[in-house]
């Protein structure tokens, strides 16, 4: 292990707390807090390791003296450029799996307020309208439907165990074929029409790569069932927005729950805002309390490891994309 001092620049407004356990992992860490760096943005050039929030991917990647990111979020696709991706001395980190519960617990939200029909509710309440008659029709329940999840990382790996409590059936489409706790069938990526086919709740849990640029378009909106709701809360990008609408439009699905969208923000005047079988929520699924302390606990986790000569964990696949 080296003993030459190791810049530490914080691109991420933590607690004292962690900012004294960062200091705790060993004295050659020098640390630059958040508004530190603020103040001289130079010291990215100077530092070894980066620990962010988004930031100008270009400026990461001509950090030549960088050796290591840790990011904020779960989805890199932001920072890898080709100009990062090109860059082999740079190890990338990110905060998969903290996301987990809580994205699962949002998107049974929105696949509750379908079946219950409980977003039209909201509408008639805020108009002050009793008409139980107009909303009683399309209620269902979720005991005995089908969900299909779109990649099973540990996002859909827990909705799938959440799933089996209201007696789902839960199917997966998977690039691997391999299959996860509660998820009685598993199509593979060739399967894509069977598997949206039998589906009445479809979740994209999809991270943005090459491969899964525009994945859902109009033949894949085609495939599923006209009771078919589209949830996504992985990336907007995933779908070419003009299809959902189209198929929105059409009925040729029921509905769609979008945290995520293409273009993002949605600009006001975008259909989207106003259709009735559309449910948004701008962004937010993965937000909990405990956010910052569990993403700088993997950092810490990562520090200690790194300052050690030791491997990292949550290591991003710079080709793959993930
Ligand atoms: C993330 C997200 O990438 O919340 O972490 O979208």
């Amino acid at each position: 292990m080296s003993s030459s001092a190791l810049t530490v620049l914080l691109n991420v407004a933590v607690p004292g707390s962690v900012l004294t356990r960062v200091r705790d992992i060993s004295p050659r860490i020098n640390v630059i807090t958040e508004d530190e760096f603020r103040a001289r943005p130079a010291w990215l050039s100077e530092a070894d390791v980066l620990y962010t929030q988004r930031i100008a991917p270009d400026r990461v990647a001509a950090a030549q003296r960088l050796r290591w990111v840790q990011t904020f979020g779960a989805g890199v696709e932001w920072l890898l450029t080709p100009n990062l991706r090109q860059r082999d001395d740079l190890v990338v980190t990110n905060a998969s799996g903290i996301h987990a519960q809580p994205i699962a617990e949002h998107v049974f939200g929105l696949i509750l307020m379908f079946a219950r029909q409980l977003h039209r509710a909201t509408r008639q309440q805020a108009a002050r309208s009793w008409n139980s008659e107009a909303l009683q029709p399309s209620v269902t329940t979720l005991s005995g439907a089908t969900l299909g999840i779109v990649g099973l990382g540990a996002i859909g790996r827990r909705i799938a165990t959440i799933a089996g409590a209201f007696g789902m059936r839960v199917t997966a489409l998977t690039r691997t074929s391999a299959g996860a706790p509660g998820v009685e069938r598993v199509f593979g990526a060739g399967q894509l029409v069977p598997f949206l086919k039998e589906a009445e709740y479809v979740v994209n849990t999809l991270p943005l790569t090459p491969q899964t640029r525009g994945y859902f378009g109009p033949q894949q909106f085609a495939a599923m069932r006209s009771d078919a709701v589209f949830i996504n809360i992985g990336r907007g990008q995933t779908v070419l927005t003009d299809a959902l609408l189209e198929a929105l439009r059409s009925g040729s699905i029921a509905g769609a729950a979008l945290d995520v969208t293409d273009p993002e923000p949605l600009p006001a005047d975008h259909p989207l805002w106003t259709m009735d079988n559309v449910i948004l929520t701008p962004h937010y699924a993965g937000a909990h309390p405990g956010y910052v302390q569990r993403a700088s606990a993997i950092f810490l986790e990562n520090l200690a490891r790194f300052v050690a000569g030791g491997e990292l964990t949550n290591v991003v696949d710079k080709q793959a994309g993930y």
